[in-house]
């Protein structure tokens, strides 16, 4: 079996990881991948957002199956374009993907199937944007519409806040295209978790609840970012709390994709917000998170590869993954500066170290450069480690962030750390 794994994040490195110990698979391939792929993949420079190129690179190498990491990609068609050519592909389809690259799109979906949500409105013209939010109770949350790597949110904290984000996207078009369209949805208070559940269009498979660590800096604060670490289990969702997200929220979100012929082999992981009424969506991902798959994947026993080939070809009824009941936390390294500018071009020392004293490091912005890992984007490595609970696997995996270095290497050191009494 030749496998071609699409993208080059952290996120791609731990799926490169885990399906590399696939005794099914004779061939690996990443595109484009990084310096940490390199070393269980053959890396083939095409990006990831160049469809034509994937397709091509996948039907010239014989790839069996593809698995396509990010969203943006999915999102442009690129399942459909390789069901097209014959391709089997882990993803779905461009129509069903809009319900992580449309906001508004998914929350009528939400709406017509039932599935709990926040209050929300959409808007495109900036005067009747400002009349609703005028007559909002406060915080209010402003979103763009469409893809936006996770900088098109502004929780308001009173009208002038909300105005000024309401004219940013839809006077000044800040964020072009993913601006156009704005959701003003009610402001939801609670703690957050990540499930991720693999689908194909039948039934639904869950893995283990995570939590991220969406903001730049320590205590939640700073901007957000596409994820700073995360821990596995999030110990925010208990056996009744689970059953509870599969039935008010799995159960109807595959009655919603057969009511609306939408064609979904691939990953759902809903961004849930833990309210006092219950488990509520905040968004919808159409792909595995990054950095959720660093700590789920270590967690799985179970072949990586059958599962996502039974997702697509709809036998998720017939699998029984195992998962490691120890905890693992995901610590992320960026470049000083992420998510506004930084530098890149710098030697990154000690990733040997770290995996000997037990930890796994998953690169994100690395590539090579004359035998040396440099860094090349914002989020650089993701270091994980496992531990009997969540203390003992946050204290490894800074223990490896520690062996670690690059110049104005940037992190959080409350990753994983107990919730606030
Ligand atoms: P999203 O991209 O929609 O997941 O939003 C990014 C982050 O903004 C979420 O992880 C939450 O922390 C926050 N957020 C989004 N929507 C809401 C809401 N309705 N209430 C409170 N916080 C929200
Ligand atoms: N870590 C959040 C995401 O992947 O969207």
């Amino acid at each position: 079996m030749t496998v071609l794994v699409v993208g080059g994040g952290g996120r791609e490195h731990a799926l490169v990881w885990k399906l590399a110990q696939s005794p099914r698979l004779k061939r690996l391939i990443c595109a484009p991948g990084n310096a940490g792929t390199a070393s269980l993949a053959e890396n083939i420079p095409v990006a990831a957002s160049d469809l034509a190129g994937i397709v091509d690179l996948a039907v010239r190498e014989e790839a069996d199956f593809v698995v396509v990491g990010p969203d943006d990609p999915l999102a442009a068609g690129l399942v459909d374009r390789l069901q097209a050519v014959g391709v089997r592909a882990f993803g779905p389809t461009a129509s069903a993907a809009r319900l992580e690259s449309s906001k508004s799109f998914a929350k009528d979906f939400m709406r017509r199937h039932g599935i709990p949500t926040a209050r929300a409105e959409k808007f495109t013209d900036f005067s009747a944007a400002c009349t609703h939010a005028r007559n909002q109770s406060y915080p209010l949350v402003i979103k763009a519409d469409g893809l936006a790597l996770g900088k098109g949110v502004t929780i308001a904290a009173d009208y002038p806040a909300a105005e000024h984000a309401l004219e940013e996207a839809l006077v000044q078009g800040a964020f072009g295209e993913a601006g156009r369209i704005v959701v003003i949805e009610e402001f939801l208070s609670g703690c957050e978790a990540s499930i991720h559940a693999l689908v194909d269009g039948k039934s639904w498979l869950m893995f283990p609840d995570a939590r991220d660590h969406k903001r730049a800096l320590d205590g939640d604060l700073g901007p957000n970012t596409g994820g700073m670490g995360t821990l596995s289990p999030s110990g925010r969702v208990d056996d009744a709390l689970r059953r509870r997200i599969e039935s008010d929220i799995l159960a109807p979100f595959l009655r919603g994709l057969q009511a609306d012929g939408l064609a979904y082999r691939g990953m759902i992981f809903p961004g849930l917000m833990l309210t006092a009424e219950g488990p509520k969506v905040l968004e919808f991902n159409a792909r595995f998170g990054d950095p959720e798959t660093q700590v789920l994947l270590p967690r799985l026993k179970t072949d990586l590869f059958d599962l996502l080939e039974a997702a697509a070809e709809g036998r998720l009824d017939a699998e029984r993954p195992e998962w490691d009941s120890r905890a693992a936390c995901c610590v992320v390294m960026a470049s000083g500066g992420y998510p506004g500018s930084y530098r890149t071009g710098f030697t990154v020392t000690g990733c040997g170290e770290a995996e000997a004293g037990g930890a796994l490091v998953f690169h994100a912005g690395t590539r090579l450069e004359e035998g040396r890992t440099v860094t090349s984007g914002g989020r650089v490595l993701g270091v994980t480690a496992m531990g009997r609970d969540a203390a003992e696997a946050v204290g490894a995996a800074y223990a490896g962030v520690r062996r670690i270095g690059f110049e104005n290497a940037a992190w959080r050191n409350d990753i994983g750390a107990p919730e606030p009494a």
